[in-house]
């Protein structure tokens, strides 16, 4: 018998049913900006022995939870996990990120592609989607999550981040068959990865895409939301009797809200250079909106944020439908306290519009 789920206002606002308040939870909310995450990292050793042990794992997704009155849980893991056990070789250097000791740049490094299976090669994760969800007792949901193909494909095709990404875009422009190719690959990968995450326990699921909004329009529509399309389709829409919503987040795409909602996804995230209330009145008949205060209003004074977590929420207005988050990820150098400040305002300020 599965443990009741005792908040499940995230659910319910993905699905533009009604809630008492906006729900709340936070791109990154486990990183490093918190004491006990910098800890359990170092016990650790590195962030990928701290990925890939299911009990640490485990141990830092619960820590936001624990300290804040969140709405959500989400896995602690990584978008790379997938190029990873295709045999890339991620890892990390200090102070600059991801990196692949082999990188995908011809015909042949695609065709030597796999798509890995999760309940062995990922294993790893899906032991801790189980960890997690016994852990958290029905305290509140968790959200499993996958990079979009196009942003993965950034990283294994650049060998890294990149600011141009100009290996990806002279692929996707010369040899768009080669491209399609690998973004066919990676979305057969994220859909198997995304699945099992769900029978293992997860409650609902996020694509990031960080990279879609580098792409024109066009280009977005063809190389990015395409494959994202296909996944949805792939996606558990129902598992333990209830409906996984799906949340498709692409940064930087103001400009195809109107494309994403037509994607079959539940809820979009939308970044901070788009009013949330245009998004609303653009497609929040058809979806749910997650978003979308700028990150760095987390520097400013605590009553700074609160007038902005108001603004954020008068912005998006009466109703269910939306799920407050903020933008982007968090970022290392803000102060825990003033996201304490955050959540509770948007729990309070926003019960007026329910
Ligand atoms: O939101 C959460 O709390 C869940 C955990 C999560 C992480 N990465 C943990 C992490 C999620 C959802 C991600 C996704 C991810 N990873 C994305 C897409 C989301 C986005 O931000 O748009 C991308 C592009 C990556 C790849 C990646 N991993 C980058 C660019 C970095 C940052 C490198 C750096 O040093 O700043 C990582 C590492 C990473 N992933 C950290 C965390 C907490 C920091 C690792 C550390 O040093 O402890």
């Amino acid at each position: 018998m599965a443990v009741e789920l005792k908040n499940d206002r995230l659910l319910r606002a993905l699905l533009r049913q009604p809630v008492d308040v906006t729900p709340i939870w936070i791109m990154r909310q486990a990183g490093r900006y918190l004491p006990e995450y910098r800890e359990t990292r170092k016990q650790a050793g590195d962030f990928l022995t701290l990925c890939t042990t299911p009990e640490l794992a485990c141990k830092v997704t619960l820590q936001p939870v624990d300290r804040f009155p969140l709405d959500a849980a989400i896995l602690f893991s990584d978008i790379l996990t997938i190029p990873n056990a295709m045999g890339l070789g991620l890892y990390f250097v200090e102070g600059e990120g991801p990196r692949f000791e082999r990188p995908i740049r011809t015909q042949s490094d695609v065709a030597a592609l796999g798509v890995p299976d999760p309940e062995t090669e990922l294993r790893y994760v899906i032991d801790t989607v189980r960890l997690v969800r016994q852990e958290l007792q029905g305290r509140v949901p968790l959200i499993g999550f996958a990079g979009s193909p196009w942003t993965l494909a950034t990283y294994m095709v650049e060998g890294g981040g990149s600011k141009d990404f100009a290996r990806t875009k002279a692929l996707m422009f010369d040899q768009p068959a080669l491209a399609h190719k690998l973004l066919e690959i990676l979305a057969d990968a994220v859909s198997a990865y995304l699945n099992a995450q769900v029978d293992a326990g997860a409650q609902t699921l996020m694509i990031f895409d960080t990279w879609g909004g580098v792409l024109t329009p066009r280009d977005y529509k063809a190389f990015s939301l395409h494959y994202m399309q296909r996944i949805v389709a792939c996606l558990t829409r129902e598992h333990d009797g209830r409906r996984v919503p799906i949340i498709l987040f692409t940064r930087n795409s103001g400009a195809s809200l109107e494309a994403i909602a037509d994607s079959s996804c539940d809820a979009i995230g939308v970044d901070w250079t788009t009013d949330i209330g245009d998004a609303r009145r653009r497609v929040g008949h058809a979806v749910g909106l997650q978003g979308n205060m700028d990150p760095a209003m987390l520097y400013a004074s605590p009553d700074r944020i609160r007038d902005e977590a108001a603004v954020v929420l008068a912005s998006y207005g009466a109703g269910s439908g939306h799920v407050f988050n903020l933008g982007h990820g968090i970022t290392p150098d803000v102060d825990p306290d003033h996201l304490a400040v955050l959540v509770d305002a948007v729990h309070e300020l926003s019960r007026q519009y329910h």
